[in-house]
């Protein structure tokens, strides 16, 4: 029997003015794709951007339905689409803001379990980490190095 430590690095940021430009321009590109959500429902809206090794960035939004687990979670939304327009083009980002139209969020919205998971095969496709950054309305602002860090013990294509 052997217990082993493992640990995950993450930079929290109080302000979005303490991170580079072009985390700050991600970041708006998030919040222009959180325009765009359908979230009725939940009355959450999520936007996710994606900047890829070309220059594109690609949106996402969260898109629900009356059949409340047919609809679809922003990263996942803008990671099949950037797979599906450029496949083979690296992931450098992804940003991800929320707010909703009931309360304020003022803690950081990381991707949610099934998001990891879909977003880890894209990392472990591209042999290279891709930063993962996320925020609520207000409050601290979170940014990883990597996706798989956000995912521990994951399962992956090695398996298989
Ligand atoms: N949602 C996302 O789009 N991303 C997340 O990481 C968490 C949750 C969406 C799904 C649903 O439309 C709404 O937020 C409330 O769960």
């Amino acid at each position: 029997m052997k217990k082993i430590n493992f640990s995950s690095e993450a930079i929290i940021y109080d302000d979005v003015s303490e991170l580079s430009k072009e985390d700050q321009e991600i970041i708006k590109e998030a919040n222009i794709a959180k325009g765009k959500s359908y979230a009725p429902y939940s009355q959450f809206n999520v936007g996710a951007a994606i900047l890829l090794e070309n220059g594109v960035i690609i949106h996402g939004s969260n898109q629900e339905s009356a059949a409340y687990p047919s609809g679809m979670c922003a990263e996942r939304v803008a990671v099949w689409k950037a797979g599906s327009e450029y496949p083979n083009v690296k992931i450098l980002k992804l940003a991800i803001v929320a707010s909703s139209k009931t309360t304020v969020v003022d803690k950081p919205v990381g991707p949610c379990g099934a998001c990891r998971q879909t977003l880890l095969d894209y990392e472990v496709n591209q042999k290279a980490p891709f930063e993962v950054i996320f925020m609520g309305e207000v409050g601290k602002i979170i940014k990883t190095e990597s996706l798989v860090s956000l995912l521990p013990f994951s399962f992956d294509s090695s398996y298989l």
